[in-house]
């Protein structure tokens, strides 16, 4: 029998090095790991529950909704809603902010998420996520409901941030003090255990994860990083092209095996495609404390305030020394 050390007895006894932290953030991340249950399941059944497919929607990105995003989506709003601990929420699926009933029963935080990462994957079983981020309101609850201000916080200030992942497994990974920690989920009993402590990225190129379709219109930073792979170098001697086209899944395997993740600015997305606040923010906080970096080019993700929910960067993710190399290329005077 395995340690069965849940996130809740995880958190406890990560309190226990931090007595100022207060059973709330177990509690709050218990409310996030119960909706990623409920998606593992639904995602795993897709086939059978007639939710493949689209919706017939477009949301705010542009982008065709498909009915697991709404589904994603409800889900968790549903599973944060009445928990008394989150004040408001912003989605990659709704267009403003979803202000939660204010009052005593209203928290102190706000949390922000992509519901269903790789949407474009769902139909085709292949691997895809949930992106997530806590911050505490900055405006004053007697100043009454939460305003989209709260969620205009650099990823410095995260409280926690993490992602599931709907995979050959259900994986719960979050970031939190530094310490990356990842759960699989034992469908049996529907609870996430603790199978990857403390989590290190190494110090190795293994993958290189980027849609090379698009490179005729990259700057000189992913150019030159994607020449530096496929170098005689020999730090690139084992490495390899990776791109499932799920930005959790890709983020996933580099995290583990070490690697590089980038999506450039292009023709098609000027200021890139990705969303600084509920993908790039919460993904490179993890990154970071696994002994990554995260950056657009020019700035460093975590050092960034968003301007709004929806705004998109260029972003490369991953090993600090291809990060440097990408930085160093694209900063270059033209
Ligand atoms: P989402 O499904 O939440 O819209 O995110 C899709 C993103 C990301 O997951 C992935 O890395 C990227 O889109 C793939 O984009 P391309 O298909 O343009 O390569
Ligand atoms: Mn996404
Ligand atoms: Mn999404």
């Amino acid at each position: 029998m395995s340690e069965l050390v849940t996130i809740h007895r995880h958190l406890i006894e990560a309190q226990a090095a931090h007595p100022e932290a207060s059973g709330e953030l177990s509690s709050l991340l218990g409310s996030i790991a119960l909706a990623a249950k409920i998606i593992s399941r639904n995602v795993n059944k897709a086939g059978l529950l007639n939710v493949l497919g689209g919706t017939g929607d477009v949301n705010v990105q542009g982008e065709r909704v498909m009915k697991l995003d709404d589904l994603a989506n409800e889900t968790l709003k549903a599973c944060l809603r009445y928990n008394g601990l989150v004040a408001g929420i912003a989605t990659e699926e709704d267009d403003d902010i979803v202000v939660l009933p204010s009052g005593p029963a209203s928290g102190k935080y706000v949390v922000f998420y992509d519901p269903l990462d790789g949407s474009s994957n769902i139909d085709a079983n292949i691997p895809i996520g949930t992106i997530w981020g806590i911050y505490q309101r900055t405006t004053p609850a007697h100043d009454g409901p939460v305003t989209a201000a709260d969620f205009m916080q650099p990823g410095s200030a995260l409280v926690a941030s993490g992602y599931a992942i709907y995979g050959s497994s259900t994986m719960f990974v979050y970031a939190a003090g530094g310490v990356v920690s990842g759960f699989t989920l034992d469908p049996e009993y529907g609870e996430f255990i603790l199978s990857h402590p403390n989590i290190e990225t190494p110090d190795q190129c293994k993958c290189y994860s980027m849609n090379e379709r698009n490179s005729e219109d990259w700057g000189p930073g992913p150019t030159a990083l994607l020449a530096a792979v496929k170098s005689t170098s020999p730090r690139y001697q084992g490495s390899t092209a990776r791109y499932v086209g799920s930005l959790v899944a890709d983020v996933h395997r580099n995290l583990l095996y070490g690697g590089i993740f980038v999506y450039p600015e292009d023709r098609k997305s000027k200021g890139g495609k990705l969303r600084l606040l509920y993908e790039a923010i919460p993904l490179a906080y993890v990154v970071e404390a696994a002994g990554g970096t995260a950056s657009t080019g020019r700035e460093r993700i975590l050092d960034m305030v968003p301007t709004h929910i929806h705004q998109r960067v260029p972003l490369c993710i991953g090993n600090s020394a291809e990060v440097e190399l990408y930085e160093r290329h694209s900063t270059e005077p033209t």
